[in-house]
């Protein structure tokens, strides 16, 4: 059966760009066509600054949104990465594996590091190792197929070389995973800077549509949308990125296609306002869901503890024959 890994960070509140480019798929195809882990990545939370009770509170709420999204713990496998140790376990051979050019090369450590160099802050050498760590999430469980957004294409792709290098000089170990992207929203972009994608950690939120956004937030939001200054509605994601990322938007709530829902608007605001209510519409039962796992917190501290223990047993093997392959010494 073909198994599948994907993750979210905890660094910021889930974005409508996390759901609609990853999480949606998660729930509505993939845990149902293969054998599917997910994971909070709350140890790549800590590659810039942090504040340590924030990362759990975050970590705890990621988990509950993805149960609130539809994932299904008798469907797949829901856990948070810092309670299966073999991630960490794998990275380090992954570093012995990797060069410091490709990880240098990696377009998310190039914007991070001169983001926060300007900001006079120190980069953290974490933020340069990251793209090793996620390799090892994804190598540990022998995994097939990587779901996720376009932005994280790069990372899978380093994920796959790293695969390869490590297998022809110690042997057949890992298997060689591939990405795969929806076919709608594989990137959306913040609302009001649509040449960037829709982060969760930008510092200004007013772009941002989160998860748990009151509605009325939400239509604020999108009514604020930036949008571009011709008038007619065009799907043209160069001449008119503003315009188009809220068809795109439209075209992955509702189903359609954004080159033809562009046909039936003949103004910006029209387009905004049923946008802005499909988003509502898409997020409430999720919204409600979450409500109601807050009130239960036993129920998601069970599913990741068995989540967890399901996962380790899963890679322990394979981050074994990783040891034994680079060479070190089985203990006694
Ligand atoms: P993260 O937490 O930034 O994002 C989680 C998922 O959401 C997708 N995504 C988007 N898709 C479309 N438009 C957007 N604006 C948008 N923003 C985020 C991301 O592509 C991703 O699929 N490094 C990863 C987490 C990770 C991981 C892994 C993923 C760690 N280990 C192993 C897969 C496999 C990250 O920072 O995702």
């Amino acid at each position: 059966m073909t198994r599948i890994f994907s993750g979210v960070k905890p660094t910021g509140h889930l974005t409508l760009g996390n759901y609609l480019g990853a999480v949606r798929r998660w729930v509505e195809v993939e845990q149902h066509r293969a054998e599917a882990l997910f994971s909070v990545v709350d140890l790549h939370a800590l590659t810039v600054e942090h504040d340590p009770a924030r990362v759990r509170r975050l970590s705890r709420q990621a988990a509950t949104l993805l149960l609130a999204a539809g994932l299904d713990p008798r469907r797949c496998t829901l856990f948070v990465q810092s309670h299966v140790d073999e991630h960490a376990r794998l990275s380090y051979l992954l570093e012995c594996t990797a060069y410091d050019g490709e990880l240098r090369r990696m377009i998310q450590y190039k914007e991070k590091g001169t983001l926060a160099r300007a900001a006079g802050q120190s980069v953290r050498v974490s933020l340069l190792t990251y793209p090793v760590l996620m390799a090892a999430d994804i190598l540990a469980y022998g995994t097939d197929e990587v779901p996720v957004g376009e932005d994280q294409a790069q990372h899978v792709e380093l994920t796959r070389d790293l695969a390869v290098r490590f297998n022809q000089r110690y042997g057949h170990t890992f298997t060689v995973p591939k990405v795969t992207r929806p076919a709608v929203a594989a990137r959306v972009r913040d609302l009001q800077d649509p040449t960037s994608k829709m982060g969760k950690s930008h510092e200004n939120g007013a772009g941002i549509v989160y998860l748990l956004d009151e509605p009325d937030v939400v239509r604020r939001k999108v009514l604020r949308a930036v949008t571009d200054s011709g008038r007619e509605v065009a799907y043209d994601r160069d001449a008119q990125p503003g315009v188009a990322n809220l068809l795109d938007v439209l075209a992955a709530c509702t189903g359609g296609d954004p080159e033809v829902l562009a046909g039936g608007y003949a103004s910006y605001g029209a387009l905004k306002k049923d946008t802005a209510e499909a988003v509502v519409e898409l997020l409430r039962p999720l919204r409600e869901r979450h409500a109601e796992l807050v009130a239960d917190p036993g129920y998601v501290e069970g599913v990741l503890r068995e989540g967890a223990e399901r996962a380790r047993a899963m890679a322990r093997p394979v981050v074994d024959r990783a040891y034994r392959a680079i060479g070190l010494l089985p203990a006694a």
